[in-house]
């Protein structure tokens, strides 16, 4: 490598007596009083509107973590204004210089940002602080770091050439700007989008979840820290239809990087596909959407692991990750195994307020999530054909608590089955061993969605059974370990089918949607 080979970014424990316990404990106290005020940033100027929306930790309504100024239309344009202003010397800027400035941003998180923006992911958006440093320290550093490696890959990546002729690949930015769109549950992710196009010379308007923003904007302090010129990344908070109805009507739309729902991600598809012919280049549409993951065990398979494999990739961050497993098919030979070692291992989860680090479950993200995940519980308690086998209670008095939910069903296509919940619930089919091929078929064919899956089997020729049936049900497919937690640089991640366009996160795979390139030949 010409820049510094990148490598993970290891994970802190935060175990007790370990100085960035300390270290994060008093990151989230001052948090937690601080009562942000936070502007939207446009142009490198900090725009404060006096629309101003409350933040509150989804644990804990009453309290107050501070407010964020909601724009118009009219900060839509000035976004996109300042953006297409910024562009001729950021995307003229050497592509090392633009390189450094995300190496630094690394750097400024892995040391002094680290306990900020793991506090910040806490409180706002409920996650423990194993999962904020998994997520907003490492995958968001990893991000960063290997994106920087696989951008000199790309650059380097060039046509053969031979005696009198020179054949070279330059790999423009896209002409316009990029509108990057991105979820509540990954700071990772949400900062990912918008530097990844921005690190390939694209400049950038971005809308942060309204979950989100507190994390959103300690990630905007660190751009800004690192040397991100103004006008690179401008971040804005307009009501979704409000900032879709300027940005997809401008001429300068040259590509959408989305995280978010299926229904979203469509609808934002087809107002692209309708305004086309506005546009002077057909748009990038980069989008990473919903999930209904599986787990799949085999007769063979571990009971213990399989369990673990469930509790961890069902309920870690409260099963509101895109890759949670959210289906399972556990066979009847092994399912009373399962089914104990599950029991036991709910029993030592504890749910409460992430402030304090020995809760393993949190709150979900706010009243319209509970909402749907409680109304899945409450018709599995009605309907006969399933039965809620652990959990089933929630609470929203104090924040949004919802117990790891496990449901039975008999019906393998059961509503639970199919449809994203995007929450704490797990539906268990059990199935007749000697139907593993059938169950697989079953699998493939249940939901639209193609995201994460798991097979779990000791014996070869069943995983080499599941590879292969199910070849277009995962993007990511996992044998032996749970479906959720790809790491940078090793798993890149993203699904087909309705789980969004494949653009394989950390991967060089989806930088390569960020540029157009121009063949040039020259006789020499
Ligand atoms: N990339 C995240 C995971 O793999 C969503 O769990």
């Amino acid at each position: 490598y010409y820049i510094p080979e990148p490598s993970n970014e290891p994970v802190l424990t935060y175990a007790p007596g370990t100085p960035e316990r300390e270290e994060l404990k008093k990151a989230v106290k001052l948090a937690r009083k601080e009562e942000r005020d936070i502007p939207m940033y446009i142009g490198g100027k900090e725009v404060r509107t006096g629309n101003k929306i409350k933040m509150s930790p989804p644990y804990d309504h009453k309290h107050v973590l501070g407010h964020f100024h909601e724009g118009d239309a009219s900060h839509v344009e000035a976004a996109i204004k300042a953006a297409l202003d910024a562009k001729e010397a950021w995307e003229n800027l050497a592509w090392e210089q633009r390189a450094s400035i995300f190496l630094k941003a690394a750097d400024l998180l892995a040391g002094p940002y680290r306990a900020k923006i793991n506090a910040a992911t806490m409180l706002a958006q409920s996650k423990n602080a194993y999962q904020a440093e998994i997520d907003a320290a490492c995958e968001f550093i990893d991000f960063l770091r290997f994106n920087a490696a696989f951008m000199q890959e790309i650059y380097m990546d060039q046509p053969e050439s031979s005696p009198g002729i020179w054949n070279r690949l330059e790999y423009r930015p896209l002409e316009g700007f990029v509108f990057a769109i991105t979820p509540f549950n990954f700071t990772a992710i949400a900062g990912n989008l918008p530097a990844s196009a921005a690190l390939m010379g694209n400049t950038v308007v971005w809308k942060p979840n309204y979950s989100q923003v507190y994390s959103a904007q300690v990630i905007m302090e660190v751009f800004k820290e690192a040397g991100l010129p103004d006008g690179v990344i401008n971040m804005i908070y307009v009501d979704g239809p409000v900032a879709g109805d300027v940005v997809f009507n401008h001429p300068d739309f040259a590509g959408l990087h989305f995280t978010g729902s299926t229904a979203v991600f469509k609808h934002l598809w087809k107002t692209i596909g309708q305004n086309i012919d506005k546009y002077r280049s057909y748009p990038r549409v980069v989008g990473e959407t919903g999930g209904k993951d599986f787990v799949i065990a085999h007769k063979s398979a571990d009971p213990q692991e399989v369990a673990a494999g469930l509790i961890r990739g069902a309920f870690e961050f409260q099963g509101q990750k895109c890759s949670a497993a959210s289906r399972a098919y556990i066979p009847s030979n092994i399912w009373e195994a399962v089914k104990k070692q599950m029991a036991a291992d709910l029993k030592e989860i504890s749910m409460g307020s992430p402030e304090d680090f020995s809760n393993f479950v949190n709150a979900v993200i706010d009243k319209k999530s509970f909402d749907k995940i409680a109304g899945y519980i409450d018709r599995a308690k009605k309907d006969t054909d399933v039965e809620v086998l652990f959990g089933g209670n929630y609470d929203d008095s104090v924040g949004y608590f919802i117990e790891p939910t496990v449901l039975l069903a008999k019906d393998p296509k059961y509503t639970t089955m199919c449809e994203e919940i995007f929450g704490p619930v797990l539906t268990v089919y059990v199935y007749d061993p000697e139907q593993y091929e059938e169950t697989l078929t079953l699998v493939d064919q249940t939901s639209p969605y193609a995201l994460t899956g798991a097979v779990f089997s000791k014996d070869r020729y069943a995983i080499e059974l599941a590879t292969k049936k199910l070849r277009n049900a995962a993007g990511n497919f996992y044998i032996n370990d749970k479906p959720t937690g790809a790491v940078v640089g090793q798993q890149p991640f993203g699904g087909a089918r309705g789980s969004g366009t494949n653009d394989k996160a950390g991967a060089g795979i989806n930088l390569l949607r960020w540029v157009s390139a121009r063949t040039i030949k020259e006789t020499l």
